[in-house]
């Protein structure tokens, strides 16, 4: 069956709703607490370093790219693979795959954290020890991932209000839905981040902090494991090797300027994050002097910062501490949502593009599904199941989704051919070099990357978890959602129903 696509395509009202829908997707959790936990652990403002050399060389050859296919295909990822030969279909699908229902799945957890971090604020109910409080009063931490004791209900109803809102936001549509939401999300964003960065500053001890954050330990550079995590944070980040960009690419009027926009989507989701980083840092440098500490005492792993550091750190805020702890969780719950109502959208185009069900049904199905899934991250195990999937998704799943895109991209299809449609559809030249930085360079950065990543795990179980967990949980999630990847792509193209009339 040939691959005919429904006749009438959502497309975004304004230039500017595919931008911020493209930048809401990029802006999530991974800008806030991700980033600048990364920075401070990898030297510092030498971090910088390896994360700019990512942006440039990987970042917006492949944000390029990724816009470029969609808007050529004008179809999701698994449709625009297919085009280019039915053989590559399964890689948008398994891409759609492990994001919606592996990073997704605790994606939302996280969200829901936040969310009751936001109402924790009004009376600062985590108290004089935020570590216990997370740890021991609301996840309830069990010993181990087999450990799964009960459902946590405060986590399971925030998750439920998170799926809820996610599959209203979708529900609506791509106009009435993803870009009014992203209209008015984005600008409240940066408003509410703006406030927190520049009320940070100004707190005694802050210049402490960001000292720490920006001096550059550029011994650092050395490390392989520097390289690594600026690499996979840059996919991370930018929501790429996702399918996220080629659906909402395919959602863009015929002259589009394909290579400006990628740029700024890139730039402005790396500025935030910098731009965030002064502000986490003065709230741990203003910490760290209140309670006679050294920074590097203060700091704890990526999810103990925002909810153990920066409980701590709201606490012993000389004013207005409850409003500080309510605009800074909002920020989290807003940036967050913004992201998963991407993938549900790009899911969702996939299926309507091949099916042609309606639209309506599959965003409530895969709602329901994706809560349903949800469900075991909120357990007492639930954090070590949140840690094991994200390690494996993000060191596997996305490079090798990367890698996969660049050789099909490059080798199969030919990058010529997607630089001459880029290049008719808007006014700017792509540079000579990006040919090569998708061709080779990427592929190789990727296959490195993996060859570490593979040496590292077989060298020490990850976090000295059970092997076991770490076979079922993370690379079996890969596999799994391998294998229903090939079986989707085998079904048979539906034929587009006719036009209403
Ligand atoms: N880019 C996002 C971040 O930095 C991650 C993300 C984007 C995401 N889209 C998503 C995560 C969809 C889960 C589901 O946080």
């Amino acid at each position: 069956m040939a691959i005919e696509l429904p006749h009438h395509r959502p497309q975004w009202k304004t230039h500017i709703g595919f931008l911020l829908a493209a930048i809401g997707s990029a802006i999530g959790l991974g800008n806030i607490w991700r980033f600048p936990y990364l920075c401070y652990k990898n030297g510092g403002g030498a971090f910088l370093v390896p994360y700019l050399v990512a942006l440039l060389v990987v970042g917006i050859p492949l944000m390029i790219l990724e816009i470029g296919l969609g808007h050529k295909m004008r179809g999701s990822a698994p449709t625009s693979y297919a085009r280019i030969d039915k053989r590559w279909e399964w890689v948008g699908w398994w891409q759609l795959l492990f994001v919606m229902f592996g990073i997704m799945l605790y994606y939302s957890v996280i969200i829901s954290w936040c969310l009751n971090f936001f109402f924790f604020s009004f009376n600062l109910s985590w108290g004089e020890d935020p570590d216990s409080f997370f740890f021991s009063g609301f996840l309830m931490k069990s010993g181990s991932p087999f450990q799964i004791g009960d459902v946590r209900t405060p986590i399971l109803f925030a998750v439920a209000a998170v799926w809820f809102l996610s599959w209203f936001i979708v529900f609506l549509g791509v106009e009435k839905g993803l870009e009014r939401a992203n209209k008015f999300f984005m600008p409240l964003l940066f408003v509410l981040v703006g406030i927190l960065v520049f009320w940070s500053v100004r707190l005694p001890g802050a210049g402490e902090g960001v000292g720490v954050y920006l001096r550059p330990d550029f011994h650092r550079l050395k490390e392989v494991g520097v390289w690594v995590d600026a690499f996979s944070q840059i996919f991370f980040t930018l929501s790429l090797g996702f399918g996220i960009m080629i659906a909402y690419a395919s959602y863009l009027p015929r002259k589009s300027e394909i290579v400006r926009d990628s740029v700024i989507i890139c730039l402005t989701n790396c500025l935030f994050s910098i731009f965030v980083g002064f502000g986490v840092f003065a709230v741990l440098g203003y910490m760290a002097g209140k309670t006679s500490q050294p920074v590097d005492q203060v700091v704890t792993k990526g999810i103990g910062l925002a909810f153990v550091a920066f409980p701590k750190a709201i606490s012993l805020l000389p004013s207005f501490a409850r409003i500080f702890g309510m605009l800074f969780f909002a920020s989290l719950v807003v940036a967050g949502l913004s992201s998963a109502v991407s993938i549900i959208e790009a899911f969702t185009c996939g299926i309507v593009d091949k099916f042609h069900y309606s639209r309506g049904a599959i965003v409530s199905v895969l709602c329901i599904a994706g809560f349903v899934g949800s469900i075991i991250f909120t357990t007492q195990g639930g954090l070590f199941w949140v840690d094991i999937v994200d390690h494996f998704v993000n060191h596997y799943g996305l490079v090798l989704a990367g890698l996969l895109e660049c050789v099909i991209l490059g080798w199969v299809y030919k990058t010529s051919r997607l630089r001459e449609h880029i290049e008719h559809a808007s006014s700017t030249k792509i540079s000579w070099w990006w040919d090569y930085a998708v061709k080779v360079v990427i592929p190789i950065v990727l296959i490195f990357l993996l060859v570490n990543s593979i040496i590292e795990e077989l060298s020490a179980p990850y976090e000295g978890y059970p092997v076991l967990s770490l076979v079922l949980l993370g690379r079996d999630w890969l596999v799994v959602t391998l294998f229903l990847a090939v079986l989707i792509s085998m079904r048979s193209w539906k034929a587009a129903p006719e036009e209403p009339s």
